[in-house]
């Protein structure tokens, strides 16, 4: 009998791509996590030269050295000691997060993972046997975990806890201040520290908040171009820990997941480090002005509730219709030609939640929040 593995067979396609599966091609879109930008030209040019040049092979698991060492470099202020040792190339985040579960889980260990969640935390856990275990990030706490409830769910068999700041999906950020207590509760309890800052240029009111710099035995990193240089298809990213056993472990395993990352794109982001160091920055700044756009109009709606976030390119407003659920609401919403994604898609606590990503132009917000009004008025009976 032909056989499929019980990992295959129990993963679940996400909840987010529900909605494009059932969306037309008229529909205004606040579904896609990724930037509306094009990546930097310098980059694309580079990528091409680097091409002709060549630069079509594999390169060392860990990457192109002089790559490794800018992205060390650019973390100078946080963390004076790095180098090129300190960092493993990844073909995205998605890439480095199935790394470092790997390298850190065993079956019968647990991870504590943010929940409402990127949806890919848990199933990467459960692939290595390992158990997610969720902690809440509610509305009522500005979507930041409490100390209190983190000691309810840490036990002996906790090998990690997940942080990421900014959220997706709920765009939060933290406080110095938070950061140290979340730090001080890892340290207590022993636990690597895995920190998903794949949305640290994007950033609005405040510096960012890193774990960076914090705990060199401990932190690791997760980062990606996807977001910084508008590249999710490029499929980029990188691990970074001050801890040179814990990288020196994952690029052991990165060897078998993917060899290396891509050759000529490495020069590529190169180029954009070197001569598109303020990219992010630009594309921040319409992100800020959409923000304030989205926020103001569903703020204004009857029955939503909305935290202005900090960074990344989601809001997470909590939207009231009596008697219908969130994925009910989204589903109504897409009747009404607008694409948003129902809270419930990323965990139990983004019930009664809907997510936007404001991935679009400001004149398709205005369009797609009067669509969202009018639906939401006429549901709620008014
Ligand atoms: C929080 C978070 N982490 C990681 C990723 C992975 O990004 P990528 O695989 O494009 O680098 C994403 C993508 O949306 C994300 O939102």
């Amino acid at each position: 009998m032909r056989h499929f593995s019980k990992r295959a067979l129990d993963i679940q396609p996400t909840g987010v791509r529900k909605m494009f599966d059932m969306a037309g091609d008229d529909v205004i879109s606040f579904g896609l996590g990724e930037p509306d930008f094009q990546p930097p030209k310098v980059a694309i040019d580079a990528f091409y030269e680097a091409m002709k040049a060549g630069h079509n092979k594999y390169t060392t698991t860990a990457g192109l050295p002089v790559l490794r060492k800018r992205i060390a470099e650019s973390w100078s202020e946080l963390c004076p000691n790095l180098d090129e040792s300190n960092v493993c190339m990844t073909m995205s985040g998605t890439n480095a997060l199935l790394n470092i579960f790997a390298t850190l889980v065993d079956p019968g260990k647990n991870v504590l993972l943010p929940e409402p969640y990127f949806p890919l935390y848990g199933p990467d856990v459960g692939l290595w046997g390992g158990e997610a275990r969720f902690y809440k990030c509610l509305f009522e706490n500005e979507f930041v975990p409490t100390i209190e409830h983190l000691e309810s769910l840490v036990d002996e068999d906790t090998v990690a806890i997940l942080y990421n700041f900014p959220s997706n999906p709920t765009g939060a950020t933290i406080t110095k201040k938070q950061r140290n207590e979340l730090l001080e509760f890892a340290q207590k309890h022993d636990l690597w520290l895995i920190t998903d800052e794949v949305y640290d240029r994007i950033v609005f009111d405040g510096e960012h908040i890193s774990f960076v710099g914090c705990d060199d035995e401990r932190v690791i990193l997760i980062n990606s171009f996807s977001k910084t240089f508008a590249m999710t298809g490029w499929r980029i990213g990188y691990i970074m820990s001050a801890n040179k056993e814990a990288i020196s472990q994952m690029i052991k395993i990165q060897y078998y997941i993917t060899a290396c990352s891509n050759d000529a794109m490495q020069y590529a982001v190169l180029e954009a480090f070197e001569n598109a160091s303020d990219y992010p920055d630009q594309m921040c700044l319409e992100f800020k002005a959409r923000r304030d756009l989205i926020c103001e109009r569903l703020n204004s709606m009857p029955g939503v509730q909305c935290h202005i976030p900090e960074g990344a390119f989601y809001v997470f407003p909590k939207v009231d219709v009596p008697g219908l659920n969130s994925e009910e609401v989204a589903i109504e919403l897409l009747k009404g030609g607008v694409l948003c994604s129902p809270g419930s898609a990323f965990g139990p606590s983004g019930e009664g939640h809907l997510r936007f990503a404001y991935t679009i132009s400001r004149e398709d917000i205005a369009r797609g929040m009067d669509k969202t009004e009018a639906v939401l008025r006429r549901l709620r009976g008014e």
